[in-house]
């Protein structure tokens, strides 16, 4: 599996109780900036970004590297300022006057025949994935063909469930925040829609560091069954 898909990396940050905002529709409010410099450091090793249009409607706008130090060192490597964002939905229901439209990105959209009526070429996507199912690993293989070898996954939960799903998280970056969000009536969960098949994978802590008030854990996922 691994050959035929980019590295994949997870960032989020989540509740103690595993939760990653208070209510669906909106974004989270308890990042500190410690957590919004993690994010666009690691976010910065990436050549793609995929987020969930649920996110996408909750935040409004992409993650946009602004660190001078961060996109002075994309350049030493040869990559673009930004990392392509791929935005997935299935059903292209996005407003075009998200501000993620106005933000100076390179915008890739995933999605069905059906989600693709809305969005023809040059309205606001430079291109269109368009798959009558999800099949992610045939879009993973496409990506990689394409050159993409690091491709980070920005969630939201389901989206994080459906990569989990076809076994294709390589890593997960996530922050510990010390807050309680679960007694809210529709908190959303780091990762939902994910039903195990075989073993699931094991993980191995590679970092643990704390923060002032928050721990940024990485973890290596081995997906080969014992
Ligand atoms: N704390 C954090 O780090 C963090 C990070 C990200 C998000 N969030 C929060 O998470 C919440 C949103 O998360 P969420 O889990 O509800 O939604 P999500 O994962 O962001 O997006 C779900 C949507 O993505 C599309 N999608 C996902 N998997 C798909 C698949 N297998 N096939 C086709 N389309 C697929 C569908 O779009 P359509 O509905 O358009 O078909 C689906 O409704 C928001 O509250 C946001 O603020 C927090």
């Amino acid at each position: 599996m691994k050959a035929s898909r980019p590295h994949l990396v997870a960032i989020f940050a989540q509740s103690l109780d595993g939760k990653i905002a208070s209510d669906r529709l909106q974004r989270p409010s308890f990042g500190s900036r410690e957590d919004y410099r993690h994010l666009e450091t690691q976010a910065a090793q990436q050549q793609a970004l995929i987020m969930g249009a649920a996110t996408l409607r909750a935040y409004g706008t992409s993650l946009r590297l602004r660190d001078p130090e961060l996109l002075r060192q994309r350049v030493v490597q040869g990559l673009p300022p930004q990392p392509l964002t791929i935005i997935c939905s299935a059903s292209g229901e996005l407003s075009p006057d998200l501000p993620f439209f106005r933000q100076p990105l390179t915008r890739w959209l995933w999605t069905t025949p059906s989600g693709a009526g809305a969005w023809p070429r040059g309205s606001g996507f430079e291109e269109v994935w368009v798959a009558p199912d999800w099949d992610l690993p045939a879009r993973l293989l496409r990506l990689k063909t394409l050159g993409f070898d690091r491709v980070g996954v920005l969630g939201g939960g389901r989206l994080l469930g459906a990569f989990l799903q076809a076994q294709a998280l390589d890593e997960l970056w996530v922050t510990l925040a010390p807050v309680l969000l679960s007694g809210y009536p529709d908190p959303p969960a780091s990762i939902e829609g994910w039903q195990v098949e075989g073993s699931p994978p094991q993980l191995e802590l590679l970092e643990c560091r704390q923060g002032s008030v928050e721990l940024f854990l990485r973890y290596r996922l081995d997906w080969r069954n014992p």
